[in-house]
């Protein structure tokens, strides 16, 4: 029997034979099970760095040596933040930032092993619906493999920085009239009919990836984690690579209590919030709307997986509008850590907890930032134009005369 099987994310049952990870069920999720996957805490601190792939062993331990397609992902900074942390009332923030990857998010993180897989599976053409972050990364890795990738976005709200990145590394680029969801939608029904090899979290071998994060996190930490990890949420795809890393590492000794998972979501796409307060009633999909367009996903594939991993941790979900998203950027951005609006939902996020007295001013709160400043340049333009009101931290540029004298006065006014 193989040591990698795939079984069903909720109930841990085997999926049945047939079952495709490049073609997956929306509705019966699968994920991936390492029987016997075994990794000490003396072999990772040994290793020091290798980014996902130092974690092999519990991501991918039957894919050969060699057959990797990487950009060297992983091996993201923990940066201490005291200014984060009194923005947030807090003693005790860090920020873990994802957006040091190669294409500037987490996303590279389970796309490396995606892409491995699929090549090494002899598919031809991968393909991803995505607000953008997605789509960037498969373009970059599908480049990196020789193979070609298809990403279906939607046609407004989708960044210039990832839009760039995606039509710059050779993606064929289809840009929908309608939502994140409607591409989702027709990505799985095409992945269904055999034609294209799906790449988005919904294909376990993604998850995989992204638990890195989490076992990244632990190993910074000396195998003490924070109380609380915090991060921002749309597909639900981290929120469900997160509880499964926690599990995995519990269960392997690396730690001995999970920190409680925060799932952040913008208050106009906030559907996983809406359920989490009715005591996880069935999701309700909305039309998302925010400006924090990486997140604008009414309808989250992994929700039942997210479920799970709130449930297993004591976490929670919550909400934040766009102004609090836009504020926690700022302040952010002016720590000298910068990070594009969706991901700074992760800050705002905790700053609304530590308001309520949820998280205690005492306790260790790690908030991930997903993305880099540079994914969305103009909505941190026109916020610091005062284009977004309020923008109570805008710093907008000075137009001068291009003389010495009017220098001189721009710089004593
Ligand atoms: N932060 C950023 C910067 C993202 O790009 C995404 C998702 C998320 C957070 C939410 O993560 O989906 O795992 O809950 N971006 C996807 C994309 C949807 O297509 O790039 P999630």
């Amino acid at each position: 029997m193989s040591p990698s099987r795939l079984v069903d994310a909720q109930s841990g049952e085997p999926a049945p034979e047939d079952a495709d990870p490049f073609a997956p069920d929306p509705k019966r999720l699968w994920d991936w099970q390492h029987d016997g996957a075994s990794l000490g805490r003396e072999t990772v601190e040994a290793r020091g760095s290798g980014g996902v792939w130092r974690f092999r062993e519990l991501v991918d331990p039957e894919l050969p040596i060699g057959a990797e397609v990487s950009l060297t992902e992983g091996d993201t900074p923990l940066l201490d933040c005291p200014t984060l942390a009194d923005y947030c009332g807090l003693g005790n923030l860090s920020v873990k930032h994802e957006g040091r990857n190669p294409t500037g998010s987490f996303k590279d993180r389970g796309m490396t092993v995606a892409v491995s897989r699929a090549r090494h599976a002899g598919a031809r053409v991968l393909a991803c619906a995505s607000t953008g972050n997605t789509a960037a990364s498969l373009a970059a890795y599908s480049a990196r493999a020789g193979l070609r990738s298809v990403v279906v976005i939607p046609a407004q709200a989708t960044a210039s920085g990832k839009l760039s990145q995606a039509i710059a590394h050779g993606a064929r680029v289809l840009q929908i009239e309608g939502d994140f969801d409607a591409a989702m939608r027709m990505v799985l029904d095409l992945a269904r009919e055999g034609d294209l090899a799906l790449v988005n979290s919904a294909n376990p071998w993604r998850i995989e990836g992204q638990k890195t994060i989490v076992f990244e996190l632990c190993a910074q930490l000396a195998w003490d984690p924070p109380d609380w990890l915090v991060f921002p949420a749309g597909n639900l795809g981290n929120a469900a690579a997160f509880g499964k890393a926690l599990r995995e590492a519990r269960a392997l000794g690396w730690i001995e209590r999970t920190p409680r998972l925060v799932a952040v979501q913008a208050a106009g796409a906030a559907p996983f919030v809406t359920s989490f307060e009715a005591g996880f009633a069935p999701l309700q999909p909305v039309a998302a709307e925010t400006l924090a367009t990486a997140i604008r996903i009414g309808a989250p594939v992994s929700f039942h997986r997210a479920v799970r991993s709130l449930r297993e941790t004591g976490g929670l979900a919550i909400a934040v509008d766009d102004a609090a998203i836009l504020d926690a950027k700022a302040a952010v951005d002016r720590a000298g850590i910068g990070a594009e609006p969706a991901s700074c939902a992760s800050v705002a996020g905790t700053r609304a907890l530590a308001a309520r007295g949820t998280i205690l001013p005492g306790e260790r709160v790690v908030c991930l930032l997903t993305g880099h400043l540079l994914k969305d340049p103009e909505t941190t333009r026109d916020y610091h134009l005062g284009r977004l009101a309020p923008a109570p931290q805008a710093n907008p540029p000075c137009r001068i005369p291009a003389r010495l004298d009017a220098l001189r006065s721009a710089l004593t006014a």
